[in-house]
C-alpha cells in the first residue's frame, strides 16, 4: 500500500443558500480543490462524492455524471458515496484506498448536499433510520437524539447547562469561520432558554438544515511535493458497523462504531488521543459531541459533559474541539460534512485557519457518523509523513 497525501482543499459556505444550485456548489468546491493542488482537470483521475440523497431532497438520482458532467471533467471516472451523514468520510475514504492501491493517482475525495429545496427535510433525513422500527412509527432524528441524551443524564448526571457547552463552544469558534452558516456567539442561557424540539434537546441543540459542499484532493505522498509545499499527511483511515436501530444497541450512551474504529485508527497511526492536537466530531446534536469526546478517548465515559463545563474542549483547551464550528455552526450538509470536517484540519495543519488557528497542531482527527451511529468513519492527518 502506497501512503496518500492530501495537496488541495476547499469548502463552498455552508447555509441557505437560494442563489446556488446543487451542481454550482458541487463543481464550485471540485475546481476550488483542483486550483488549491496547482492542478488542472486533465490531472484527475477519478472521482468520489459523498451524498445522501439528492433523490429524496432533490428528485435527482444518477449524480455522479452529473457532476464529472458540469465540471466538465469527461470522461473522468465518478461514483457515488452514500452512508447517510457518513457519506462524506467514506467519500474521502473510497479516494484513499483507490491511491493507497495504486488503482488510481490523483483522485478528487468530495461531498454535497442541498437540503433547503424541500418543504420539511424531517422526512428526509429520517430516512437515515430503521424505517420500520423507527422513521414510520413516527422517530425523527432529534427525538432518536433525545432518548439517546436521556439516557446519558440518567447514568451519569449530565445537565442540559453541560450539553449547551457543546453548542456555545461551536458557535465561539463558528463566530471565526467566514465559511460557517451561522457566525454568531451564543450563552448558555440563549441554548437552554429556545425552544424544545425533542426534549431534553432544543433548537440551539441541534444542527441546522444546510446546503453546501467541500473536496479534497489526494495523490500518492511520494508526488505530493510536486503540487504543494504544505502537503498533509493520511495516518489512518478506518470505518465500523453497528446496528442501524437505536433498539438493537447494548449501549445508548456509547457509539461502539466509533470506539471501534477510532481504537483502530490510533493503533494504524501509532498515536493515542494525547497526540490530537484538534479533532472535528459529528456534533449533529449536542449530546453526539458529547458521546465524540467520550468514545474517542478523549475523556472517560460519564466525564464529558463536566469536561465541557470546564472549558477543556475550547481551541487553547486540552483537545480543541470543532474548530470549524462543527455542525452546529459550520453547518451540516449531510454528504459535504465530513469533507468539510476533513478540510477544516487540513487548514489546522497547514497553519491557515486564521482567527480559529490551534496554535501549533500538528496531528489532526474526524469523526464522521451516519445515523444514530450505524456508520462510523476515522481519519488521523499528520503535517509529518
Ligand atoms: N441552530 C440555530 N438556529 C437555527 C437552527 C439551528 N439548528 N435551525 C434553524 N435556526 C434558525 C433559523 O436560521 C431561523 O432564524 P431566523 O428566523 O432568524 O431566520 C429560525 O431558527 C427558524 O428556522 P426554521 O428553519 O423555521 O427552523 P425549524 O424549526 O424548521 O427547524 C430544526 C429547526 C432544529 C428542527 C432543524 O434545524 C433540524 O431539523 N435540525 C436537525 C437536522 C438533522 O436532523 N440533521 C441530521 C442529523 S443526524
Amino acid at each position: 500500500m502506497r501512503d496518500v497525501a492530501i495537496v488541495g482543499v476547499s469548502q463552498t459556505k455552508f447555509g441557505e443558500l437560494w442563489d446556488k444550485s446543487f451542481r454550482d456548489l458541487i463543481v464550485e468546491a471540485g475546481l476550488k480543490s483542483i486550483q488549491d493542488a496547482n492542478m488542472s482537470g486533465e490531472d484527475i483521475d477519478s472521482i468520489y462524492v459523498g451524498n445522501m440523497s439528492a433523490g429524496l431532497f432533490l428528485d435527482q438520482e444518477h449524480i455522479a455524471p452529473l457532476i464529472a458532467d458540469h465540471a466538465g471533467l469527461n470522461p473522468v471516472p465518478c461514483a457515488r458515496v452514500e452512508a447517510a451523514c457518513a457519506s462524506g468520510g467514506l467519500a474521502l475514504r473510497q479516494g484513499i484506498m483507490a491511491v493507497a492501491s495504486g488503482y488510481y493517482d490523483n483522485v478528487i475525495a468530495a461531498g454535497v448536499e442541498k437540503m433547503t429545496d424541500i418543504v420539511d427535510a424531517t422526512p428526509a433525513i429520517a430516512a437515515a433510520s430503521d424505517q420500520e422500527w423507527e422513521a414510520q412509527q413516527g422517530i425523527t432524528f432529534p427525538a432518536l437524539y433525545a432518548m439517546m441524551a436521556k439516557r446519558h443524564m440518567y447514568e451519569y448526571g449530565t445537565t442540559s447547562e453541560q450539553l449547551a457547552q457543546m453548542a456555545v463552544n461551536g458557535h465561539e469558534n463558528g463566530s471565526k469561520n467566514p465559511l460557517a452558516q451561522f457566525q454568531n456567539k451564543i450563552t448558555t442561557d440563549q441554548v437552554l432558554r429556545s425552544g424544545k424540539v425533542a426534549d431534553p434537546l432544543r433548537l440551539l441543540d441541534c444542527s441546522p438544515v444546510s446546503d453546501g459542499a467541500a473536496s479534497i484532493m489526494l495523490c500518492p505522498a511520494e508526488d505530493a511535493k510536486k503540487y504543494t509545499d504544505t502537503p498533509i499527511y493520511i495516518k489512518a483511515s478506518t470505518q465500523a458497523s453497528d446496528t442501524i436501530a437505536l433498539h438493537s444497541r447494548k449501549s445508548l450512551t456509547t457509539i461502539e462504531s466509533t470506539v471501534t474504529a477510532a481504537k483502530k485508527a490510533y493503533d494504524i497511526a501509532k498515536v493515542t488521543p494525547k497526540d490530537i492536537d484538534a479533532v472535528e466530531v459529528h456534533d449533529c446534536f449536542t449530546i453526539n459531541g458529547l458521546l465524540a469526546i467520550e468514545d474517542l478517548g478523549f475523556f472517560k465515559k460519564g466525564e464529558g459533559g463536566k469536561a465541557l463545563e470546564d472549558g477543556e474542549t475550547k481551541i487553547d483547551g486540552k483537545i480543541a474541539v470543532n474548530p470549524s464550528g462543527g455542525l452546529k455552526a459550520r453547518g451540516h450538509p449531510l454528504g459535504a460534512t465530513g469533507i468539510a470536517q476533513a478540510a477544516e484540519i487540513v487548514w489546522q495543519l497547514r497553519g491557515e485557519a486564521g482567527k480559529r488557528q490551534v496554535d501549533g497542531a500538528s496531528i489532526g482527527m474526524t469523526q464522521n457518523i451516519g445515523g444514530t451511529g450505524g456508520t462510523a468513519a476515522i481519519h488521523i492527518f499528520s503535517r509529518d509523513q
